[in-house]
């Protein structure tokens, strides 16, 4: 057929301006800026070939500010669908060569658009952020259009899985966006999250800070907790993307996918019968634990960098995914703050609403004493965690390597808060407190009273120690289904995932719980 009127031939050269909408060169501008470019990014992270752009040739409607002689095919932001490891997902990628990737009416419906198409597919969505923030010509219309897509986050959630990547600026309300979604993952010197910027600080508060400090990966890794993963370069983004993707599933009505598995779910490991020290206050580090228990050893660890004294993250056992919560011993003994219990938190709250069973880790000598933690609310902050825990309905499974002291014993998916399946190794330790807090409190007297105070206490220390520092207290109660000898964990826990995977929870009516934020 020809194409006697040149139509084929305008759509094509069309379709090739939308390619460098804001002109030639701009892509290499991109580039000089040690960044991809929207598509590019796209590009390297699904599947080949899978994907299927929508709105190429979106413009925007605005005349402010001589917007009107300006067209940008696309306004700014490439959407559509893709696969990514042959599992569908929708897709946003800002386009920082189109007025700094600001967002307008156009861009934002574009995005709204995607979201709304995955939701109805039941299917994830990835947004790549790389943005000036409002389209400052478009004014309070691209305020609309950002609350437009942070209402799509909310109602999004818990129903498909949301994963922001951070990979340029992302400024002021436009942050809001990414909190709000499941996964946040950031990219070390390109990428900077913050709501006001360092001038506007400079000028409230007289202090001075770059923007690297601010907000970038490092940063938010480390202090504010606000990114969930830090890459090198987009290269390995991409990479955690896909694997991040690879354990969780589509949907909330589905469960995650599954895969093929030669580490047998019965397997021995006899490293972990030598892991507890003898000393009770020598660390020893819980991530041994968690590798020897996972198929493989594969640990997909989350939020690494921050509030360390717990470690939350996804592997599998037979193939089928578990979101791992453990306490930490070697950062500050294990002992649960108010960092370690919001990042938990919302964690088990992930799987929770996705299906994914909960393996948990107990080693914890109560929570964190002091103003600082008192003044900051850890009284609410603690309850978080407990919370969530108390209100998965999700399999839950809890072993108890050493320490489970106090309230932070209940906290940790104890059986009284409907864990399913709880076991303890034979170094376990549940009492109200450890023996020296404990022999001072109700041994005041005599020990004040006896001859030689310090013998006196290394002998009710000893006494309290052998009654009650063991599991076998918990387990005559149920509170404990069984003391298991450590090496056993992997087919204990295998055989509780097994046992556990139809459970189904009956939840009381209400419109939802309250809490404590
Ligand atoms: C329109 C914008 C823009 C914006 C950048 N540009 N931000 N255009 N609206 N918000 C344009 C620039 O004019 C420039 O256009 C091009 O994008 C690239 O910007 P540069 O400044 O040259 O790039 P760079 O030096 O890399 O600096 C990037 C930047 C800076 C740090 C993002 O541009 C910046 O500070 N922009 C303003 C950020 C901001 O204040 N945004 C509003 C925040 S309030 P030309 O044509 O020269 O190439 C907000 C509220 C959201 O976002 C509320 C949601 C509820």
């Amino acid at each position: 057929m020809t194409d006697r009127d040149g139509k084929t031939e305008q759509l094509r050269e069309r379709r090739a301006q939308a390619l460098e909408p804001a002109g030639a060169g701009a892509n290499e501008k991109q580039h000089a800026r040690g960044k991809r470019t929207a598509r590019e990014r796209i590009a390297a992270l699904v599947d080949p070939g899978s994907f299927v752009e929508f709105d190429m040739f979106a413009i925007h409607r605005s005349s402010a500010f001589g917007l009107d002689e300006r067209e940008f095919l696309g306004d700014g932001v490439v959407t559509g669908r893709a696969a990514i490891g042959g599992r569908q997902v929708f897709l946003f990628s800002q386009d920082f060569t189109v007025l700094g990737g600001s967002l307008g009416e156009v861009f934002a419906e574009k995005i709204c658009k995607v979201m709304d198409l995955a939701v109805r597919t039941g299917s994830p969505i990835v947004g790549i952020n790389d943005s000036g923030g409002a389209r400052i010509q478009e004014g309070v219309v691209s305020l609309g259009g950002y609350a437009e897509i942070f209402w799509r986050n909310v109602q999004a959630s818990g129903v498909i899985p949301q994963i922001s990547l951070i990979a340029g600026p992302c400024a002021g309300g436009a942050v809001y966006s990414p909190a709000i979604t499941d996964f946040t993952i950031m990219v070390e010197n390109i990428s900077q999250m913050f709501i006001t910027g360092p001038e506007i600080i400079k000028a409230v508060t007289g202090e001075d800070v770059t923007f690297e400090q601010l907000g970038g990966a490092l940063t938010h890794a480390t202090k504010s907790g606000v990114t969930d993963l830090v890459a090198a370069d987009e290269a390995e983004m991409n990479l955690q993307t896909r694997r991040l993707l690879s354990f969780i599933p589509q949907n909330n009505l589905e469960d995650p996918p599954r895969y093929a598995c030669d580490d047998d779910p019965q397997r021995l490991a006899p490293e972990l019968d030598d892991l507890i020290p003898d000393a009770p206050n020598k660390p020893y580090d819980i991530k041994d634990a968690i590798v020897a228990v996972l198929d493989d050893g594969d640990f997909f660890e989350l939020a690494e960098l921050y509030a360390q004294n717990i470690v939350i993250g996804f592997g599998r056992i037979g193939g089928s995914t578990v979101g791992i919560v453990a306490n930490q011993p070697k950062v500050l003994a294990g002992v649960l703050d108010i960092a370690s219990s919001i990042k938990a938190a919302r964690f088990v709250r992930f799987c929770d609403a996705f299906n994914i069973p909960l393996l948990t880790f107990v080693d914890v000598p109560g929570f964190l004493p002091g103003t600082a933690q008192e003044y900051g609310g850890i009284i609410k902050h603690g309850a978080k965690l407990l919370y969530a825990f108390a209100e998965a309905s999700v399999p839950k499974i809890t072993v108890i390597t050493r320490k489970a002291y106090g309230g932070a014993y209940d906290v940790m998916a104890s059986k009284h808060i409907r864990a399913d399946y709880n076991v303890a190794w034979p170094s376990a330790e549940i009492a109200v407190m450890g023996a020296a807090g404990a022999v001072k409190t109700i041994f005041r007297r005599e020990i004040a009273e006896s001859t030689d105070p310090e013998a006196k206490t290394a002998e009710l220390v000893a006494d309290y120690e052998r009654r009650f520092a063991n599991p076998f207290i918990a387990a005559e109660r149920g509170y404990v289904d069984d003391v298991i000898e450590a090496s056993q964990t992997r087919q204990v826990v295998a055989r509780a995932l097994d046992m556990l995977a139809d459970k189904r929870v009956e939840r009381p009516k209400r419109k939802h719980g309250n809490i404590p934020l």
